[in-house]
């Protein structure tokens, strides 16, 4: 019964129990049926949703875009992952067929009108935001349950100058969408439980892991990943040579290092998510100013296609003198996490470390040994360095 090994039992029973009967989920009886979808936007996440859905709730997707040309190219894009499937075998032609035929596009959005669940993957600005649930609440019915992607901003106020503000509810998906299985769910104030258990038969109908969050800023995932990266970043703008900062957190296992998560999720929505933290806590989450000039730079690779650093982001990034050990980082990161994940749950953003941990195993893809992270925290003693006592009292060591 080695360390690892009970944290192993604890990550698989999140997996295989806790993610089945989600904690503070609404009654199923409530939540009403979804026999068409709209998606706001054809960028590469819409896409990446309109397949989902199209696959998995087998209803009619509708997509809908500015202009003719992002359209055609969002619509293109899932029938070239449909043959993506066709190829590998994971679809039929038939299938293939049908899921090309469920998917399409419209210029306005009239086409939401029998849609009974629309979801907005637009860019990442409130009023932006705010904007499309108005147009797409002329043309809905009133219950049509409106969703939103967003990655940081606050679902209350995106639903507040609607007239029914209790049907908005956050659906946060992780990248990439096909293959991690977390959903955040998030409860504005004023979203009711009729929406709330739609949107959780709806996550559970796309084989998704749904968890309840607070709607609180940058809600799970990306407040601990946006705090660990910016350990990180800080360490390189300290004077640390990217390569050694990025490698400093490998003990953990990770499925991808820092730079590489930033390059994957995109420097210029990490920068944004960093600012929605930065204004909400400012004592505990800064604005990388030189993950700003990176994006200022226009710079969307970190890497080479060699996986070196691209000499131009290395020179963005890099400041001071003032070099750290790979094992200072690695402890300032987790010192970082340690605290962020009890100030979390004091907020009771949501309902226990468990939930904390089934988050980042399944939207994160962090491992099993490490029981996501709170048991790691634990055993490593960190816990009780930061906060004065572990996150799991004796539980683990139960095992
Ligand atoms: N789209 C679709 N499928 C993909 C994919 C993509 N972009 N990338 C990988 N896959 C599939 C592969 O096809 C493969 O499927 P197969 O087994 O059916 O062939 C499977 O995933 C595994 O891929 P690989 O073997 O090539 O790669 P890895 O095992 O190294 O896994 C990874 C790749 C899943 C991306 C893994 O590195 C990972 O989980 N990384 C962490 C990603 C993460 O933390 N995401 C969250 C970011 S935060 C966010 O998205 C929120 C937003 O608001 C910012």
């Amino acid at each position: 019964m080695s360390d690892q090994l009970k944290s192993g039992l604890y990550a698989f029973d999140l997996v295989q129990k806790r993610a089945k009967r989600p904690a503070g989920a609404p009654d199923k009886q409530l939540a009403r049926k979804v026999t068409k979808v709209g998606v706001v936007g054809a960028g590469l996440m819409a896409g990446q949703l309109a397949l989902l859905f199209a696959r998995r709730l087998d209803v009619p997707v509708v997509m809908t875009d500015l202009d003719q040309e992002r359209l055609d190219k969002g619509v293109a894009y899932v029938h070239g992952e449909v043959d993506k499937l066709l190829g590998k075998g994971r679809v039929s032609q038939d299938k293939a067929n049908r899921l090309k035929g469920l998917v399409t596009g419209s210029l306005t959005k009239d086409a939401f009108a029998d849609a009974d669940f629309v979801i907005e993957a637009v860019f990442e600005k409130m009023e932006i935001k705010q904007q499309v649930f108005a147009e797409v609440e002329a043309v809905v019915s009133p219950e049509a349950v409106l969703a939103t992607n967003t990655s940081s901003l606050s679902v209350t106020e995106m639903a507040s100058r609607l007239q029914h503000p209790e049907r908005v509810v956050g659906f946060h998906f992780f990248n990439p969408v096909a293959v991690l299985p977390l959903l955040e769910i998030i409860r504005g104030e004023k979203t009711d439980d009729a929406a709330l258990a739609t949107a959780f038969a709806t996550a559970k109908q796309l084989k998704k892991t749904a968890v309840l969050c607070k709607d609180a800023p940058a809600f799970v995932v990306n407040r601990l990943l946006t705090l660990f990266m910016g350990e990180v970043l800080a360490a390189v703008e300290e004077g640390t040579e990217p390569e050694v900062a990025d490698r400093a957190v490998s003990p953990l296992g990770l499925p991808m290092s820092p730079l590489m998560l930033l390059q994957l999720v995109g420097p210029a929505v990490a920068l944004h998510v960093s600012e929605t933290l930065h204004e909400a806590f400012p004592e505990r989450f800064a604005v990388s100013p030189q993950l700003a000039e990176v994006v200022k730079a226009g710079k969307t690779q970190i890497f080479a296609p060699d996986f070196s650093i691209d000499p131009e982001v290395k020179a963005l990034l890099s400041g001071g003198t003032n070099p750290s050990e790979e094992s200072a980082i690695l402890d300032r990161a987790l010192r970082a996490l340690a605290r962020e994940v009890r100030v979390m749950l004091d907020e009771g953003v949501v309902a226990e470390p468990a939930d904390i941990d089934l988050c980042l195993i399944t939207g994160a893809g962090w491992p099993f040994h490490t029981g996501g992270i709170t048991p790691y925290l634990d055993r490593s003693g960190v816990s009780e360095a930061v906060n004065g006592r572990p996150f799991h009292e004796g539980a683990l060591k139960a095992l």
